[in-house]
């Protein structure tokens, strides 16, 4: 008897968290990836990259866009669970980072993806130079609220 409702309530919780994971970016919720990924620019949601990508990524950590940013073998294996586990392609409808990316293509950054791309042709080129701008994986600095997952275009504010 009491077996019913308690299903009906996880299906509920299920259906809704599925509907809502295409354009969801939650905070990064473990420990080590926040302390070593977000030394040198923004904690990046899993959730903007395949798995493929975050498995060529943590892999060349020790060459990682001319830095090295390789972690102890153990730190290293929990990073890479974590971004894999919630990856683009991890979840049941897939994120939105998935959109017209080939099945062939590794991209080793959030902003070679298409649908980064095209969500931002309009910008001009002169933006991207602003010293207030610095580099296009500098989410924060338009998307103020990148970090708690916030990028809706109606928020961004473009620094002069
Ligand atoms: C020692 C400094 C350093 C650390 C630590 C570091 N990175 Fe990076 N990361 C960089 C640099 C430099 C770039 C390239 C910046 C640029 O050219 O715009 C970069 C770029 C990236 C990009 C591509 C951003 C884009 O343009 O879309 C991803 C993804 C990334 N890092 C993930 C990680 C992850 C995951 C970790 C933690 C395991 C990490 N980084 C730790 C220095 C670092
Ligand atoms: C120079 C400022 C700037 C930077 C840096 C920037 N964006 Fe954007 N982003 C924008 C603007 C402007 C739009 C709105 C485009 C439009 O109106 O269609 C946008 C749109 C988006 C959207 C679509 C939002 C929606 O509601 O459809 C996403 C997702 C997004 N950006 C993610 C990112 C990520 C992730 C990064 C960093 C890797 C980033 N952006 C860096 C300016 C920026």
């Amino acid at each position: 008897m009491h077996k019913a409702p308690l299903a009906a309530a996880i299906f509920v919780t299920v259906a809704f968290t599925s509907a809502g994971a295409e354009d969801s970016f939650p905070p990064v919720g473990n420990a080590t990836v926040k302390t070593e990924c977000s030394a040198c620019h923004m904690l990046y949601q899993p959730q903007m990259l395949p798995k493929r990508s975050w498995q060529a990524v943590v892999e060349g950590l020790a060459k990682h866009f001319g830095e090295d940013a390789s972690l102890p073998p153990a730190k290293t294996t929990e990073v890479l669970d974590y971004l894999v586990a919630n990856a683009a392609d991890a979840g049941r409808s897939g994120s939105k980072f998935l959109r017209d990316l080939p099945a062939a293509a590794t991209p080793m950054r959030i902003t070679e993806t298409p649908y980064w791309l095209r969500k931002h042709r309009e910008l001009r080129p002169e933006i991207w130079k602003r010293t207030s701008v610095g580099a296009k994986g500098n989410c924060q600095t338009c998307h103020q609220g990148a970090a708690t997952g916030d990028f809706d275009e109606d928020r961004v504010r473009i620094p002069k």
